[in-house]
């Protein structure tokens, strides 16, 4: 007998829903908002983001240096973690149910819209491209990594540990897990694969990769936000130091 498709399956009851199903897309909406606003203003708004050896993560790696140009350096590097973030697949449930409501929650909420065309045509067709936009990201994770490593040093002071460089620390751990716990990550390094112990019998290292990779992905979500208030935090940090309104403290 014919399977009747999804559209025309009977909605499934929803009484056990711990709260209000729009709760989750509004909260996304005003956090990812202001998030996106303050990139904005951020990357748009300012020339430089160093302090001293401190450099914010929306202007590393400092390609405007490289080349001496040096208006609105972020611009250079700052659209590489926004695409990988805009076309991650975590964030895409988040905005879509945020931001276009559509769909707003599970399946068992009704969609405005009976059709779906979704990353078929332009301008979320791009989010296809998130396995090339993770390549990218890797690079200026390197430098984010070189960074934080550097910030740790004060010239003839020697080596101090600071609030600032702590946060960026912090920022290249919570960037890494969440790079690294990618579903296109996951992918490439044993999801295209049939078998994994067709050869000779054994798990192959691909195998116990992708099976590591496998146990970080549960938490993609988790350090999808997380990474997001790490960099939100420590480019803050810097951006206020810049400013004078605040001073760095030292811890030891
Ligand atoms: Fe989220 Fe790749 S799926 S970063």
């Amino acid at each position: 007998m014919a399977q009747p498709l999804e559209s025309e399956k009977p909605k499934a009851r929803t009484v056990k829903r711990p709260r209000p199903y729009w709760v989750e897309p509004l909260v996304t909406m005003v956090i990812l908002g202001a998030w996106i606003l303050y990139s904005l203003w951020e990357v748009l708004f300012h020339n430089t983001g160093t302090y001293h050896n401190y450099v914010s993560p929306y202007f590393s790696p400092q390609v405007g240096n490289w080349f001496g140009w040096h208006v609105l350096d972020a611009l250079y590097v700052a659209w590489v973690p926004f695409l990988f973030r805009f076309s991650c697949y975590y964030y895409r449930k988040e905005y879509y149910r945020g931001f276009f409501w559509d769909p707003p929650a599970c399946y068992a909420v009704d969609a405005p819209r009976p059709r779906y065309s979704g990353e078929t045509k332009w301008p979320l067709a791009i989010n296809n491209l998130h396995r090339y936009f993770w390549y990218l990201a890797l690079i200026v994770l390197i430098f984010l990594w070189k960074d934080a490593i550097q910030a740790f040093w004060f010239g003839k002071a020697g080596f101090e540990v600071r609030v600032g460089n702590l946060l960026m620390l912090v920022n290249a751990v919570l960037l890494t897990a969440y790079t690294f716990s990618c579903h296109a990550f996951r992918h490439m390094v044993g999801g295209r694969k049939d078998c994994f112990s067709c050869q000779d019998g054994k798990p192959s290292t691909s195998y116990k990769l992708w099976h590591k990779v496998s146990e970080w992905n549960v938490f993609h979500g988790t350090w999808a936000w997380a990474s997001l208030f790490s960099v939100w935090a420590t480019d803050l940090y810097i951006r206020l130091l810049i400013m004078h309104v605040i001073h760095d403290v030292r811890l030891f």
